[in-house]
């Protein structure tokens, strides 16, 4: 989410186009507003608004922009709306320094404020604003870069990444905490962005920096300072060998495993956007006050949606109607009205039967908000009001981390209607980083075993029970096996006569599920069947399960949501052992555009 680019050169020159192709080389992180920022000796050239890179550039000019410093930026609304005056970059009080931002700024409001009390000029509501007043109140104090930069460290609070140049200089200074940020070193120019790809084009020389550390640019050049105390800070740069595809995936084999891999910080991004996000209250108030609410979604959204019902029940006392999007028309269109709500989720935001049924809500009075991915959707532009789920773009066509992040929302939403504190929901990232670590090897032990069989089950029960149907739909989807995803329940009611010595069946549960769980698992394991529990260390588990799969210690609603990574994980692993292409399995499509 949001993205910054910055440029050193040894001579004044037309730094537009490199600025320009920046800006589109980091659009795969999700924006709606783009500016560029050129400094020419005592003058700087300020160009941004809202829309698309090529866009702003046009309607701007931004590729006369000239200078021997550029910095470029992709802003996607967080703090403040999407606006002229809130795109980035940004100007301190006298228009001297300028600067860009990615990440968030978690106590902007209350600097905002203060630097008003200080007499600042503040122009907008963004938090990449605070990033440039927060360094500009050290320089008047008489501080250079380094120290006004440390100061500004230790009143930002939030995960962030930032990069500030001055008129008569001929440096940019960044600084990292919290999000990405990477240094390209070329002949005769320096740059810095928030990723690989923007600098790959102009150099393979990089240096990686860490949390905590300033980076002075000059055109030839790079000094590293510890924003701890000011130290200087030694590294070689690194040549970077692989393709722009490997780059893209961050190391990992594929961009499905990459996803998985980035759910712990992109929960951590759309935890931050919700908690800023006054649309939040729009949606609250509107389902708080409905006759009936709909969640509608297909596929792997409408597992989300499944999901999200469980918790409005179980954490706000509220039912909710998930419904498959094909048969919202069906089933429910004529009982609707204008006293009703529907979430519409949707990764793409172009599933076509999703769009048929908000269609027809709306030709019916009710009111419609959205849940997408992709900016600039169609199902963002038709309905008024609508969420992002901040994941940056998922390449994969299995949907991973769209998915918890949907699930996250879900959970947001109905600890903030069910006067939860969020606060409890903070535990989240970390916990699935650790689910991810720790349940890798376990489910990599499982791999050969399970992928013996065409034919498998995925149960849960509970909050367990969508993520048991998820966790069905990933391996069908890549592995090519049928994997049928139920209610544990239900088993006994048709499928137990399937059970054979051996067949693998995973049961997914909740701390307070266990003991439901342990009779499904004994149903099956009593007729020879191998049962695979995914749940919290618990003696009863281990005790009747075949196998069990450890997820960290967590709340209920927080451990149905860790229980579908290993499922994930599974599915990944079995797809690659059977030599197929997990992101792009045969015959699917990462949208459907068509009914
Ligand atoms: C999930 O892995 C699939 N790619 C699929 O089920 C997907 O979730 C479904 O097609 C809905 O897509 P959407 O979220 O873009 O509307």
């Amino acid at each position: 989410m949001c993205g910054i680019f910055g440029i050193v050169t040894a001579q004044e020159q037309n730094l537009g186009p490199i600025l320009i192709e920046a800006a589109r080389r980091l659009t795969y992180r999700g924006y709606d507003s783009v500016g560029a920022a050129t400094i020419s000796g005592a003058k700087i050239d300020l160009r941004k608004d809202t829309g698309r890179v090529d866009d702003v550039a046009a309607r701007h000019g931004l590729a006369e922009m000239s200078g021997s410093r550029g910095i470029t930026q992709l802003r996607w609304a967080t703090f403040g709306a999407p606006s002229q005056v809130n795109a980035q970059p940004h100007l301190d009080s006298d228009g001297d320094m300028v600067g860009a931002h990615n990440g968030n700024v978690v106590n902007n409001v209350e600097l905002r404020e203060q630097f008003l009390a200080e007499g600042m000029t503040v122009r907008s509501h963004n938090d990449g604003e605070s990033c440039v007043h927060a360094t500009e109140r050290y320089i008047n104090r008489g501080m250079d870069f380094i120290e006004a930069i440390r100061g500004a460290h230790a009143d930002l609070q939030g995960d962030y990444a930032f990069v500030i140049g001055k008129i008569n200089d001929d440096k940019l200074y960044a600084i990292k905490k919290g999000s990405g940020l990477v240094v390209g070193i070329g002949e005769g120019f320096t740059c810095v962005s928030s990723d690989l790809p923007s600098i790959l084009p102009l150099t393979r020389k990089v240096l990686r920096i860490q949390d905590g550390e300033i980076i002075t640019l000059w055109a030839d050049r790079v000094e590293l300072h510890s924003v701890k105390d000011g130290s200087l800070i030694q590294r070689e740069p690194e040549q970077i060998v692989e393709t722009m595809e490997a780059v893209q995936k961050g190391g990992f084999a594929h961009f499905m495993l990459k996803e998985i891999h980035d759910q712990p910080q992109v929960a951590r991004e759309v935890m931050h956007m919700l908690a800023g996000s006054s649309d939040v209250q729009t949606v609250i108030e509107k389902i708080r006050a409905a006759r009936h609410v709909y969640f509608i979604g297909c596929g792997t959204s409408y597992h989300a949606c499944l999901a999200g019902a469980v918790y409005f029940a179980q954490v706000v006392g509220k039912a909710v109607i998930p419904v498959l999007a094909p048969q919202f028309i069906p089933q429910y269109l004529p009982a609707v009205g204008s006293e009703d709500v529907g979430l519409f989720v949707s990764q793409s935001g172009e599933t076509k039967d999703v769009l048929n049924a908000l269609q027809s809500a709306e030709a019916r009075g009710m009111t419609c908000f959205g849940l997408a991915n992709v900016i600039g959707s169609t199902l963002t532009k038709a309905t008024s009001c609508w969420l992002p789920l901040c994941c940056g773009y998922e390449i994969s066509v299995p949907a991973t981390k769209t998915f918890t992040n949907q699930v996250v929302t879900f959970l947001y939403l109905a600890y903030r209607l069910g006067g939860r504190d969020v606060r409890e929901l903070d535990a989240i990232p970390a916990l699935m980083e650790q689910t991810i670590r720790s349940t890798a090897p376990q489910v990599e032990a499982l791999v050969e075993a399970v992928n013996r069989w065409q034919d498998l089950y995925c149960l849960g029960y509970g909050a367990t029970y969508p993520m048991a149907l998820e966790g069905a739909l990933k391996l069908k989807e890549i592995t090519y096996a049928h994997c049928e995803g139920m209610l544990s329940t239900e088993f006994k009611h048709g499928p137990l006569s399937a059970v054979t010595a051996g067949l693998p069946i995973l049961f997914a549960t909740g701390p307070d599920d266990v003991p439901v769980i342990i009779s499904g698992i004994n149903e099956v394991t009593c007729r020879g069947g191998r049962a695979i529990a995914i749940g919290q260390e618990d003696a009863r588990l281990r005790a009747n399960a075949s196998d069990l799969i450890t997820l960290p210690k967590a709340e209920a609603e927080i451990s149905s949501l860790l229980a579908v990574l290993p499922l994930q994980l599974l599915s990944y692993h079995m797809a690659v052992a059977r030599g197929y292409d997990p992101d792009f399995p045969r015959n699917l499509s990462k949208t459907l555009t068509v009914d």
